[in-house]
């Protein structure tokens, strides 16, 4: 029998009592399975590892370790969707192997403000780059038979005051930045989305019926609609809404929900309508799993973490420090490069994972890559985040090198669920332990762990090469060392802007407080205002360097069936083997509404061997020229001349063609 028909007959022979308990979870990590009569959603936190529990040996709760992969961040700095199906595919097994079968992930919310607090979770600025890589996670985890869940639907962009905040958005910005991720990834089919705790223009997202009419129409989402641990303030407005499925289990909210439905305030079409996509969700996870066997090995989920690190390590500046010089004697500094506690390395909350393998330590990593590397302190951080800091013998290490490492960063006690970081600058400690080596030494290499923007006006001028590491997860260490020594080379891209300083930002200076937070900036965020309005930025969107060059060529341009496609190639001119992302821009020249000045439409992820060149193709759909109407309340193409942009960052264009777009047609000048 099919499914669909199954849970119909599943549905008619249920009581009303139980298709109500069936809206509001079992405990804290299932659905209700009804004593039995249906089998059961078993979830566990995502998205960068499995945090599943146990009672310890105290008879307290512990967290089970277990993969630690690189942060989302650092994903979406690969630029490389095979690695975000490879992720999720890696992730299922570890599922599998605790008989979780629905991983809460991925979180898809656009960065709009630097200083969100998981901004390290999230991936991008853009909505292309953030739906492309997480429509692969999702199809790596359900290929291998384990559900995903979307989330935080929607607007959900600072931890602030999140359980309280309305997100006032207006509704072009919301289908053009805000939904559009959750649309792309809805193209894998995830058995599952999330709503978000704050509320979108005054109505609390568990309630927004606008919103999931959307993903249920326009997007096709044909899953389950969970709410956010204790996002429901009332449930039975929630289940009218399109709300499915409360999480956890609450007592009073499902007692309130028994009371207003036999006081007539839930029809019976709307609680069917939930009680059945529950049912789907358990009969289809059910489906998914059976008789399937857990494929990788946990080494080889350890690989594959490194093979993400290794893409999406991002080097932002090198004067010729890096890579190392054979022989080179090597000093490292900061407590992030041999730190006590792997939770230095990631962000807290939610998606913390316990390190199945605790050690991280890249003076003995660069030490196995051959060089001779002294290490000292220099700074540390203690148990409540307060910093300790002696200088003097990181100093003389730094003196008498031929390179200097400094590695600093946030960590878990400055990047974190709940609450926003507080500054975009690294701490006044790591600020003066660069300074200071950078007046020891002029081979200063900075390596930063951190899962989202730093302001670097300080020091960075002093310093020779900084590397963005990210939160590398386990075995970042070795990655590391072998991309500083040159055995690896660079080739992941910011999947955010670097700003100068937080001020540039429009949604730094919107009001946020009294209950709402105006999203007053409209479309420009990221890039997208940068570019429009020729600001400075210290990094830009998609930037990210090579030890390799890469020359772009043999722009062409060619109408395919209503599409365009784009072709050129690019050659590595270096005797490296290197990686580069390829991105296009797409610029409307004399448009009818207000439009950022560009806008990414397509990207590629090409490793091309020393000497070698590849010849790369997208295609651009008429989609790729639209924007929503405010007067027309739907995505309209105007005609008119666009540019095609072909950059290897989003300010950094190498190669340039035209169209013309008449009645819908694309016509190429
Ligand atoms: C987070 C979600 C997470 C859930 C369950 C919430 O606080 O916002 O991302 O999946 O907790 O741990």
């Amino acid at each position: 029998m099919e499914r669909k028909d199954r849970v119909k007959k599943l549905l008619a022979g249920l009581q009303t009592e139980q298709k109500l308990r069936l809206l509001c979870g079992n405990g804290a990590w299932r659905t209700d399975d009804l004593d039995g009569l249906l089998p059961q959603a078993v979830m566990s936190d995502g998205p960068v590892g499995l945090r599943t529990m146990r009672k310890g040996a105290d008879g307290r709760e512990e967290t089970i370790p277990a993969v630690a992969y690189p942060s989302v961040q650092v994903l979406a700095n690969t630029w490389n969707t095979s690695l975000a199906r490879e992720m999720g595919a890696m992730l299922a097994d570890d599922c599998r192997e605790r008989g979780v079968n629905l991983l809460l992930a991925p979180g898809v919310n656009i960065k709009r403000h630097p200083l969100n607090g998981r901004n390290f979770e999230y991936f991008s600025e853009d909505p292309l780059l953030a739906g492309e890589m997480a429509k692969a996670y999702v199809e790596g985890l359900q290929e291998n038979d384990v559900g995903a869940c979307v989330k935080h639907f929607c607007c959900n962009n600072l931890e602030y005051d999140r359980l309280h905040q309305s997100s006032e958005v207006d509704e072009r910005t919301l289908r053009e930045l805000y939904y559009r991720p959750f649309a792309i990834a809805c193209e894998a089919k995830p058995v599952s989305v999330m709503c978000s705790y704050n509320r979108i223009n005054g109505t609390y997202a568990s309630e927004y019926e606008k919103g999931f009419e959307m993903l249920r129409g326009d997007c096709g989402f044909d899953g389950a609609v969970i709410s956010d641990w204790g996002a429901v303030r009332d449930r039975c407005a929630a289940a009218a809404a399109g709300l499915d499925l409360e999480m956890p289990f609450d007592e009073k909210n499902y007692k309130k929900l028994l009371a207003d439905y036999e006081a007539g305030k839930l029809t019976d079409e709307q609680l069917d309508a939930c009680a059945g996509r529950v049912i789907d969700l358990a009969l289809r996870l059910e489906e998914m799993g059976k008789g399937k066997k857990v494929r990788s090995a946990v080494s080889e989920r350890g690989d594959a973490a490194k093979c993400i690190a290794a893409e999406g390590m991002v080097l932002l500046k090198n004067d010729g420090a890096l890579p190392l010089q054979a022989g080179a004697k090597v000093s490292v500094s900061g407590c992030y490069a041999k730190p006590d506690d792997a939770r230095l390395l990631a962000g807290g909350g939610s998606s913390q994972v316990e390190w199945a393998k605790n050690a991280f330590d890249l003076p003995a990593a660069l030490s196995a890559c051959g060089f001779e590397t002294v290490y000292e302190e220099g700074f540390g951080i203690d148990t409540i985040w307060s910093f300790r800091q002696d200088v003097r013998a990181a100093a003389e290490n730094a003196a008498g090198s031929d390179v200097q490492i400094v590695c600093v960063g946030t960590g878990n006690g400055l990047e974190f669920e709940e609450g926003d970081r507080r500054s975009m600058r690294l701490p006044a400690v790591q600020e003066k332990a660069i300074l200071e080596a950078a007046k020891r030494n002029k081979n200063t290499v900075v390596v930063i762990f951190a899962g989202a923007a730093i302001d670097m006006s300080a020091w960075i001028d002093d310093v020779n090469a900084v590397l963005f590491a990210g939160f590398p997860g386990m075995g970042g260490d070795e990655v590391l060392a072998e991309l500083l020594a040159g055995k690896r080379n660079p080739s992941g891209k910011l999947s955010e802007t670097f700003p100068l300083a937080l001020t540039d930002v429009p949604a730094a200076n919107a009001s946020c407080g009294a209950g709402a937070t105006l999203y007053r900036e409209g479309l420009d965020v990221g890039y997208r205002y940068f570019a429009t309005y020729g600001v400075p930025v210290l990094f830009p969107f998609g930037h990210g360097l090579s030890y390799s060059d890469f020359r772009y060529a043999d722009l062409r341009l060619k109408e395919e069936n209503g599409a365009l496609a784009v072709t050129f190639t690019i050659e590595n001119t270096s005797a490296r083997d290197g990686g580069e992302t390829a991105q296009l821009y797409v610029r409307p020249c004399a448009p009818r509404v207000y439009r950022p000045d560009r806008e990414l439409k397509a990207f590629s992820k090409q490793k091309i061997g020393a000497g070698g060149s590849v010849s790369v193709c997208c295609r651009l759909e008429r989609s790729a020229f639209a924007y929503w109407s405010a007067s027309r309340d739907c995505w309209t193409v105007d005609d008119g001349v666009y540019e095609i942009l072909v950059g290897a960052s989003s300010v950094d264009i190498r190669l340039c063609g035209k169209v013309r777009v008449e009645n819908g047609l694309i016509r190429v000048l």
